[in-house]
């Protein structure tokens, strides 16, 4: 991936200017920590239905309500923040890659393989960066984990496991069909937390194996104007597997929408001389916790890395902020990476074997332990050039 061209002059110091596509649930909280922050100006939005883009243009000043064409069409937007469902995020990335922007998106990066293929090698001849949630794993939580194994308090990292169990998104989601769908299912939508953090914390994986099973035919809408509605469910809905790291460690997963409860660490790492519980890479920050070989108990790792108070969006903030060279944190290679994980297991679940994967993946860079008032009022970002 190349980097951003940096600009001269007055350009230098501008805010990096963003057009958000997909103005669902969850484009509240990026838009809570984007819209005002000095880093990134929100410049466009649009979505299928043009009252949400008017909407949210209402709420944000300087930003314009245009349709999808339009937004492209922008010369000024550099980066389109893509928060469609997953079904549309190779068209929309790639459609902005075509115009000739970046691209941060939410996970999965796609959800067939070969799409998310297409975005990171267009994105690498248009000389235009992939960002791809999660950022979660940017926060203290898993950052802080990263920093606890590179810093010998485990010893050498021989496995981890990983734990995932919901009863499953149509109880709170008024638009649940796309979890039941093609692309959708428990590892899809929630193993990208977890196998981000893995990456991070374990480096890249190798090879997986899996089983797949399903609990019901049909689901129950139980949120919105459509409560009580029944959706088909079209994909395995717990899904477990081993995934053998490049290092030789061994993590095992489970994410399940079948299951109610689970009093499991979301994740734990094994190593020589101890264990850490690590906190849900679905949030920012939490508890970590070792456990090391002859000692009495638990005790708390204070944060050691990571942004304080993270939030949806910094992934882009850490990206446009950074100095251009390294590789966004939460990046489209790591989001391929995930993706061919995910899509690699399910494979080897339907076809009972294991499989070596395709891609590989750099461990991204440890996070620094930032104050919140650093991240929040950084000004100085890189200037992009449309190629
Ligand atoms: N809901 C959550 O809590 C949550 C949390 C983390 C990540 N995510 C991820 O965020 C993404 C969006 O999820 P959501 O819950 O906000 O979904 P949503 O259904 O609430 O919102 C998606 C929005 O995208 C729009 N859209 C869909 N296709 C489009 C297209 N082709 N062009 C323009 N607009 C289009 C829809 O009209 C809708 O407004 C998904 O990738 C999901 O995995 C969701």
């Amino acid at each position: 991936m190349r980097p951003y061209r940096h600009r001269e002059g007055d350009d230098v110091g501008d805010p990096h200017r963003v057009g958000v596509v997909g103005l669902g649930v969850i484009s509240r909280a990026y838009l809570d920590t984007l819209a005002n922050h000095p880093a990134v100006s929100i410049v466009a939005v649009a979505d299928l239905d043009a009252s949400r883009s008017a909407a949210v243009a209402a709420m944000i000043p300087g930003a314009e309500a245009l349709s999808v064409e339009h937004l492209f069409d922008r010369p000024d937007v550099q980066t389109v923040l893509n928060l469609t469902i997953p079904a549309a995020h190779a068209e929309i990335s790639l459609g902005a890659i075509d115009a000739g922007k970046s691209v941060y998106v939410e996970k999965p990066l796609a959800v067939a393989f070969p799409d998310g293929r297409s975005i990171i090698d267009r994105a690498a001849s248009a000389g235009v960066r992939v960002g791809c949630a999660p950022d979660t794993v940017l926060g203290t939580g898993t950052q802080t984990a990263r920093a606890a194994i590179d810093g010998g308090l485990i010893g050498r990292p021989l496995s981890a496991s990983a734990v995932m169990v919901t009863p499953g998104h149509e109880r709170w989601h008024p638009h649940p069909d796309f979890y039941y769908a093609p692309g959708g299912g428990p590892l899809l939508d929630m193993g990208p937390y977890y196998i981000s953090a893995l990456i991070h914390l374990l480096g890249p994986v190798r090879a997986v194996s899996g089983s797949a099973s399903r609990l019901r035919a049909e689901r129950v809408i139980g949120s919105g104007p459509r409560l009580g509605h029944r959706i088909p469910v079209q994909v395995d809905t717990h899904v477990t597997g081993v995934l053998e790291h490049a290092s030789g460690a061994l993590s095992t997963i489970t994410t399940t929408f079948d299951g109610v409860a689970t009093t499991a660490a979301p994740i734990e790492v094994h190593g020589e001389t101890g264990t850490l519980a690590v906190p849900d890479p679905n949030y920012f920050d939490g508890e970590v916790r070792l456990f090391a070989l002859g000692g009495n108990g638990w005790r708390v790792v204070a944060p050691r890395a990571g942004y304080v108070d993270g939030s949806r969006g910094i992934g882009l903030i850490d990206d446009v902020t950074g100095d251009g060279q390294r590789p966004p944190r939460a990046g489209g290679d790591v989001g391929l990476h995930v993706l061919d994980t995910m899509t690699t297991l399910l494979r080897a679940a339907a076809e009972g074997r294991r499989i070596e994967l395709t891609t590989v993946v750099e461990r991204p860079e440890l996070v620094p332990l930032t104050p919140v008032e650093e991240w929040k009022a950084h000004h100085g970002t890189r200037k992009v050039r449309r190629p």
